[in-house]
């Protein structure tokens, strides 16, 4: 079977959910604050190639493990009700973009799959 990545569209598919991603993120007052100080540009071309790799696609992920990158965050607060919130922007970008539902399940599997590494558990 092809990877979720190929279902799914290729990089462009990718790239156009996480710019659909952060906007949803940046306008959700759940989880913004979080993003005030970070350059988004730099992060979501890091999300999109973590993404792609997380979904079967090529590995072009230069950034810190998830542990790391987060560790701040957790300090700051950072817990499963954000991490939720994420899920749902995720999910929600997914499905503006028509991707189907059983795709979408998938991609919320595998990112439910680095819970325990982004919250620091
Ligand atoms: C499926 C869950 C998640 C994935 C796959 C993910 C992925 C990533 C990746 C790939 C990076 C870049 C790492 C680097 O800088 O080298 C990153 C950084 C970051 N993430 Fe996440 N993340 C997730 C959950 C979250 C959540 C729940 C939040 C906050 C609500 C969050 C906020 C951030 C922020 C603010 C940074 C920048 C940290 C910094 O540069 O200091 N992430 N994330």
């Amino acid at each position: 079977m092809s990877t979720l990545f190929e279902r799914i569209g290729g990089e462009k598919a990718i790239d156009a959910a996480v710019d659909l991603f952060y906007k949803k993120v940046m306008a959700d007052n759940r989880i913004n604050r979080f993003f005030k100080d970070i350059n988004l540009i730099k992060q979501s071309q890091k999300l999109k190639a973590f993404l792609a790799y997380a979904f079967g696609g090529p590995n072009k992920y230069t950034g810190r493990p998830l542990r790391e990158a987060h560790a701040m965050l957790v300090k700051k607060g950072l817990n499963d009700s954000h991490f939720n919130a994420v899920l749902e922007n995720l999910g929600n970008s997914l499905k503006e973009l028509g991707v189907s539902e059983d795709l979408i399940e998938e991609a919320a599997k595998i990112a439910e799959s680095v819970r325990n590494e982004v919250l620091n558990k």
